[in-house]
């Protein structure tokens, strides 16, 4: 079958589940991908499922860069890069901020963070958290491929103490979806991406901003900075944890509006 054909069977089979622009954009993408057409046609009909064209190409954009991405890894989001903009953007105002920072990152997922953090801190010592040891092994890959080196730890955080002294930057995006949003969660996330990379463990959806506020009391230095990308819901509550710990804190909305990231100095 010719290039022209599969395209539009691409527009017929995929129409009732996306708009035009965005059957054009999966086309470039899958095509770009694979060369074969059974490849192509076995990525349509995984497409036709709702399964993320991410986790079909094995890959995903960060930042600008390339990132290698399973379905053991959340698929990194803008709001993400947003939370490392602020990230790199505070990091440079703050006068007081050597080159050579410690900076974590809890929940590092397939490792977008420390790995673009570091690209741009080159002379930090920058770590990677998870739970999850598939995805430690995507981010220790990711770092490779990005010829940066990361100490990554497979560790769960919230069961265990911090493992780092004097940490200069703090930051995560860990799960923050509770369980009581499951139906409004999209049949394509909730189908495909990991549960534990969505959603809060049990009834307290702030689990991880407390244990956050309370580490950041106990092992972020006097100046230092911690950055979280909160769930829009409940930004005023998370805010209040770092009020405690922190000199100035900021509620700050992502470019829909929403409130989506809380920034202080401790
Ligand atoms: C929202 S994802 C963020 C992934 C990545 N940082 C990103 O922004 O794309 C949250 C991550 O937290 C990890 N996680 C969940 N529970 C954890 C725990 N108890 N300790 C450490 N990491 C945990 C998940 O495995 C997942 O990779």
């Amino acid at each position: 079958m010719d290039a022209f054909s599969l395209q539009l069977e691409f527009d017929r089979r995929l129409q009732h589940l996306y708009s035009q622009s965005e059957i054009r954009f999966l086309y470039q993408q899958i095509s770009g991908h694979f060369t074969r057409e059974s490849e192509i046609r076995n990525a349509l009909l995984r497409l036709e499922q709702s399964e993320p064209y991410q986790y079909i190409i094995g890959e995903s954009t960060f930042y600008g860069k390339d990132f290698v991405v399973t379905p053991s890894v959340l698929i990194p989001r803008p709001e993400t890069e947003e939370l490392v903009e602020l990230a790199l953007q505070r990091i440079a105002l703050e006068k007081d901020f050597k080159e050579h920072l410690t900076i974590v990152d809890i929940g590092t997922g397939s490792g977008v963070i420390p790995i673009i953090l570091k690209i741009h801190q080159p002379h930090a010592v920058v770590w990677g958290i998870d739970v999850s040891p598939e995805a430690i092994e995507i981010a220790k890959s990711n770092a490779q491929r990005h010829l940066q080196k990361i100490e990554f730890v497979c560790m769960d955080y919230l069961r265990s103490s911090f493992p780092v002294q004097n940490v200069d930057v703090l930051i995560s995006n860990p799960p923050y979806i509770s369980e009581e949003e499951l139906q409004n969660i999209e049949r394509n996330v909730l189908g495909f991406e990991p549960y534990n990379a969505l959603f809060a463990p049990g009834p307290d959806p702030l689990v991880f901003y407390r244990k956050l506020a309370k580490d950041a009391q106990s092992h972020l230095r006097s100046g230092g900075l911690v950055l979280v990308e909160i769930n829009q819901k409940l930004g005023n509550e998370t805010l209040d944890l770092f009020n405690k710990v922190c000199t100035r804190t900021e509620l700050i909305q992502d470019l829909s509006g929403n409130d989506r990231f809380v920034v202080g100095i401790k």
